[in-house]
């Protein structure tokens, strides 16, 4: 039988692309993995949605710290105290520093709502409106020190609609993208299918030349 592993989610906000991951994990869609829930801010909705499924919490407030590498290194020791085989970043809206990035490498993995390498930081939905972007989407990618630069491992288009506001494309953005595909990679990872190899991610022993798509879902998660 395959051993249990151990997802570290961490959060920020609302927890939609976590609430995902609980309910693909509670139907069974992830084999058998535990989950534990780290938040940066003890009001994120998110953890009420962990609580409500029963996952342990914690939070780790970065303003108790005075420095960027004094909150990222005691969120190291945490995260190595839990011995995680994987990190998912569902909507962490703090940048992590170069050490803590590369004592994870190739473990942790981020959504990030845009068409990588298109609108890398904030607002991606306003931007993409802003640029006259004809598609929008979502993707999921290793964590590298470049700011939402590592390899994407899978991304999800959606057409922007001229009447969109952020929010209407924001919505649409995550019903139809992120809760589908960050699930998708989770499973990936845990099966081995995905790996970073000289940062390049390769699925099912293949270097990808261009990220997986939403063609490429396999059926739980379509
Ligand atoms: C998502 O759009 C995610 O891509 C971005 O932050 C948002 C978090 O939303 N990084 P939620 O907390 O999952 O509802």
């Amino acid at each position: 039988m395959a051993s249990t592993q151990h997802v570290v989610v961490m959060v920020s906000g609302r927890g939609r692309n976590l609430q995902a991951l609980i309910d693909a994990r509670a139907q069974g869609k992830l084999g058998p993995c535990r989950m534990t829930v780290i938040s940066n801010r003890a009001s994120a909705q998110a953890l009420e949605r962990a609580r409500q499924a029963g996952l342990p919490t914690e939070v780790i407030s970065h303003r108790a710290f005075d420095s960027r590498e004094a909150f990222d290194t005691e969120l190291a020791r945490r995260i190595d105290a839990l011995n995680p085989d994987l990190l998912v970043l569902a909507g962490f809206m703090r940048v992590l520093g170069e050490a803590f990035v590369s004592r994870f490498h190739g473990r942790m993995i981020n959504i990030h709502p845009s068409l990588l390498p298109r609108h890398k930081g904030l607002n991606t939905h306003q931007r993409a409106l802003e640029a006259g972007d004809r598609e929008h989407g979502a993707s999921v990618h290793f964590v590298t020190a470049a700011l939402d630069g590592g390899a994407v491992i899978i991304q999800g288009r959606v057409s922007v609609e001229p009447q969109d506001t952020p929010e209407q494309l924001s919505d649409r953005v995550m019903s139809a993208v992120e809760v589908r595909i960050l699930p998708q990679a989770v499973s990936w990872l845990l099966g081995k299918e995905i790996r970073l190899v000289d940062e390049a991610v390769v699925f099912c022993d293949k270097p990808l030349d261009s990220p997986l798509t939403l063609a490429h879902l396999t059926e739980p998660f379509r």
